[in-house]
């Protein structure tokens, strides 16, 4: 219950944050762009494309073309979509755990597996949101995103069974999945 609110509550942040990270951080090498062109640079085909314009407008972006931000902007927005995205699937994992008496002994086992992944996946996204990228040193921006995205494929795999794909936390992960590998696909417009 106290983690549902502090989810709102980062829900409701995520367009004062955005601001927030727009107006403080301006490393200066950083190309400046409009959201949409950054989506388009950075994403090679339409799912990725769409999601990332989703995740712009989600972060209440400026979506016309003549507004431009540097390319962190972007980034840190991604990145914080992500983390947030994890800890929503985090919560609906330890509840199923917790509360969810009919689970499977197999789903029980992925789940935890899960839990288990998630942990350094959400410490990864975490670091990348408030330090890597505010820090304007990108050298490793790559290596972070890797253990990201790693860690929520091995989550995935878990749950790539005739059985465990049906369950409702499987189109949860990837979702994860896609909107990591966006927000690493940004990342990359920083130029490291
Ligand atoms: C959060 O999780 C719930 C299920 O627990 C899901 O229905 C909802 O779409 C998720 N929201 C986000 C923003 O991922
Ligand atoms: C409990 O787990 C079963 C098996 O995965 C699932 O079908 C059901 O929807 C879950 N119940 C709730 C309340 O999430």
């Amino acid at each position: 219950m106290a983690m549902a609110k502090i989810i709102l509550l980062l829900l409701v942040l995520v367009p004062i944050r955005i601001r927030m990270a727009a107006a403080l951080i301006d490393c200066p090498d950083v190309p400046s762009l409009g959201a949409g062109a950054a989506c388009q640079k950075a994403c090679g085909t339409k799912l990725m494309y769409d999601l990332c314009i989703r995740m712009m407008r989600e972060g209440d972006v400026d979506m016309s073309p003549s507004h431009t931000e540097r390319a962190t902007a972007y980034a840190i927005l991604a990145a914080h979509s992500t983390a947030i995205s994890f800890d929503n699937t985090t919560i609906a994992m330890s509840d199923q755990l917790s509360q969810n008496s009919s689970l499977s002994s197999k789903q029980r086992v992925a789940y935890e597996g899960c839990m288990d992944d998630y942990a350094p996946a959400d410490s990864s996204i975490d670091t990348i949101e408030e330090e890597t990228l505010p820090s304007c040193h990108f050298t490793f921006l790559a290596a972070e995103y890797t253990r990201v995205i790693t860690n929520v494929e091995k989550c995935r795999d878990r749950l790539l069974s005739p059985t465990l794909v049906k369950s409702p936390l499987y189109p949860m992960v990837l979702a994860d999945l896609n909107k990591a590998v966006v927000a690493n696909m940004l990342g990359k417009l920083l130029g490291t």
